[in-house]
């Protein structure tokens, strides 16, 4: 587990972390996300003690990091293991010499070090490119081999930054399944810094978002698909453009599919006297919950309370409304 407390980094004079609370439970996987700027790097290198935080605390497994010096702090380290985006290998040593490094950095017998390295090799699934240099290893390759170092140490956290930015749809699928096998085979808590919402969707128990070095939203990726009027929900699960005809309120909705009535669109418009149309819609499998999010177009005329009451009586939330008249604008102006 790790439990991250009032955590302020200042570089000069700029607040680059500015008072970060964040839990994450063992054998959990949280990711942080947020634009670029936003500190997400500077929290991974105070996590990992590259940096001294400003104050606050980082506490493993019950024992505050921030606190320790000299051989104690280099112990605690190896508490947290790390990958970086472009693995970050040694170019001139081979891929079972990188895993071997942080071993033989804090002095393990040699024996000890090459079956380690071995078990490792074959945990990533690349025991048969133990003696290739990094160069001729693929992308995804070469991040298992950077999985495999973090690990090395026996670390209760590995944090991963960026680990997956640049590699293909199908290599970054690799690499979080196997991301999600080590949690759950060696109870390792992993924090995964990423800007891309497909690795939050396909991988975290909890997500927060970090803006302007705050956490500005934070929860279970299950419970936060299901809010409404959330930045991190809209991210999650974006609605797709739609070509709008004129004249139509466009009203978004959302709901738990595992909950509603096949017949609720129908429904809702006998009963508010209008017909609704339907212009996009994406029903999405998110950390075990279903959800719905559509675009309707609905006639102006439509009485607004008497449709929304409509909705919830078939379980369906609305999230927004844009009158036809804005959206007339909008298509005449799209930069506006
Ligand atoms: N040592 C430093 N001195 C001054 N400013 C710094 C220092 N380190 C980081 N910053 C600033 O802190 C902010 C956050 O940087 P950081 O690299 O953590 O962002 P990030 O969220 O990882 O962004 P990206 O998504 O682009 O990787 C930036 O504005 C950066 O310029
Ligand atoms: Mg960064």
């Amino acid at each position: 587990m790790i439990e991250i407390a009032g955590l302020t980094k200042s570089c000069g004079s700029t607040r680059v972390l500015d008072g970060i609370d964040l839990r994450v439970e063992s054998a959990r996987i949280a990711a942080v996300v947020g634009p670029s700027g936003a500190g997400k790097s500077t929290l991974a290198r105070t996590i990992n003690l590259l940096e001294r935080p400003t104050s606050g605390s980082i506490v493993v497994n019950g024992r505050d990091l921030t606190a320790l010096q000299g051989r104690e702090l280099r112990t605690a380290r190896r508490e947290i293991g790390t990958v970086f985006q472009q693995a970050n290998l040694l170019r001139r040593l081979t891929a079972a010499q990188n895993v071997a490094l942080p071993l033989r950095h804090h002095g393990l017998p040699e024996a000890e070090i090459r079956r380690r390295v071995y078990e490792l090799l074959e945990r990533v699934d690349l025991l048969n490119r133990a003696s290739h240099y990094p160069s001729q290893l693929s992308g995804g390759q070469r991040q298992r081999i950077a999985i495999a170092r973090g690990l090395a140490l026996r670390p209760s956290v590995l944090l991963s930054d960026e680990a997956t930015a640049g590699l293909d749809p199908d290599t970054t699928a690799s690499i979080l399944a196997l991301l999600r096998e080590l949690r759950d085979e060696l109870q390792v808590t992993i924090l995964v810094i990423t800007h891309e919402m497909d690795v939050v969707r396909g991988i975290a128990d909890v997500v927060a978002r970090l803006d302007r070095g705050r956490i500005v939203e934070q929860g279970p990726v299950a419970e936060v698909v299901r809010r409404s009027d959330s930045d991190l929900s809209r991210a999650l699960l974006p609605v797709p453009a739609v070509a709008v005809p004129a004249g139509l309120d466009l009203w978004q909705v959302r709901y738990d599919a595992a909950r509603v009535s096949p017949y609720w669109l129908a429904r809702v418009g006998r009963t508010v006297g209008v017909d609704l149309a339907l212009l996009s819609g994406l029903v999405e499998e998110s950390a075990g919950s279903t959800v719905g999010r559509l675009t309707l177009g609905v006639e102006p005329r439509v009485d607004v309370e008497s449709l929304r009451a409509a909705l919830v009586t078939e379980g369906i939330e609305t999230e927004a409304i844009t009158r036809a008249a804005v959206v007339a604008e909008r298509v005449e102006d799209p930069a506006a």
